[in-house]
């Protein structure tokens, strides 16, 4: 609870707002991908980053939401650089056919920040019949970092500047089913617990962060990957869950984070000099936090990664 908060070692606390912690940095120069921006943390995050002069491309499903949020960003911060790009995270095609057209514009990429999830859904399967949460907060994003990873490392190359990617994760990883990721399963009615699949998908952008640390580490290069763990939030991803939505709407405004608070964490693992260097670690509440023991598996993000490599096939 952000009420009783208390500064951890970085100076910032669960109270602290993407604008306090991002006080005085300049990102001029630095261009953005932030999926999932058409609300909540991301539209926030989008707008931090802007007013810190970060051009940000908002990856949305919904264009017209992307527009909406780029002229309300455009009409605070009129010197904001935002554009949006059409990005359905559940449809590899549809990750498939951003990743080229932002390739092809020829753009900079120095911070990826996977943000987009949906939460605690009805079982459903994606377009590529693959569980829905997984294939959203997880998939789509493990074959987004893939196919942007050369252009992240051709400008961390040329601007002689750290890379940072960003899997906004949760403490709902902790909540998963008992081995972690449900290989076996990943895509059966049977056994699916909604909540249970959404911290296996939340368990998974940990340990998709970990091992691409990992393997960027070993090939040395100049790009972090990290996690983290934005807060709770009262935004629309409570919108589907009845009670729970209701009794967040009527707690959270004064027991919660609010948004502001809730992209800070975000804000500072993608900009904040302390961040340097800083690699495989799961932040939460702008300071390095530690994630549950399947998170911390080795064995267990290799095997994702190799798992997830054979389903974006
Ligand atoms: N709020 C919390 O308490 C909390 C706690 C822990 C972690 N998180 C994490 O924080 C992140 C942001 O969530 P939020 O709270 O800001 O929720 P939100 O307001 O519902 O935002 C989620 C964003 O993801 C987008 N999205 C969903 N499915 C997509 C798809 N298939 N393709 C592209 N975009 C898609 C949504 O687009 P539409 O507007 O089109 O639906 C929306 O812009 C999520 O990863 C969530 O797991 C949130």
């Amino acid at each position: 609870m952000w009420l009783f908060s208390r500064k951890g070692p970085s100076g910032f606390s669960s109270s602290s707002t993407a604008e306090e912690v991002t006080q005085g940095i300049d990102g001029t120069g630095l261009t953005a991908i932030v999926t999932g921006a058409s609300s909540g943390i991301g539209t926030e995050t989008t707008r931090v980053l802007a007013l810190r002069g970060v051009h940000v491309i908002m990856g949305v499903r919904n264009m017209a939401a992307g527009k909406d949020v780029k002229q309300a960003i455009v009409k605070e911060i009129p010197t904001a650089k935002v554009d949006a790009m059409e990005l359905d995270l559940s449809s590899m095609a549809s990750v498939k056919k951003f990743a080229s057209d932002f390739s092809s514009s020829g753009r900079r990429l120095n911070l990826l920040i996977n943000n987009a999830g949906i939460m605690a859904t009805p079982f459903m399967l994606s377009k590529d019949n693959i569980e829905l949460q997984f294939a959203t907060n997880h998939i789509g994003h493990f074959l987004l970092t893939n196919l942007l990873l050369d252009t992240m490392k051709k400008t961390a190359r040329a601007s002689k500047r750290e890379g940072r990617i960003i899997n906004v994760s949760s403490e709902a990883h902790r909540y998963t089913y008992k081995e972690g990721i449900h290989f076996d399963k990943i895509n059966d009615k049977s056994g699916y617990s909604s909540f249970a699949a959404y911290g296996q998908s939340k368990l998974a952008n940990v340990l998709h962060a970990n091992e691409l640390a990992r393997r960027l580490k070993e090939d040395g290069v100049e790009i972090t990957a990290n996690s983290l763990h934005p807060g709770t939030i009262a935004t629309n991803i409570f919108r589907r869950m009845g009670i729970v939505d209701g009794l967040v709407n009527i707690f959270g405004r004064v027991a919660l984070k609010n948004v502001q608070q809730g992209a800070a964490t975000t804000c500072y693992v993608a900009l904040h000099p302390q961040v340097k260097g800083k690699t495989g670690e799961y932040f939460k509440d702008s300071n390095i936090g530690e994630a549950s023991a399947h998170g911390r598996n080795v064995e267990l993000a290799k095997k994702l990664w190799d798992v997830s490599m054979k389903m974006v096939k």
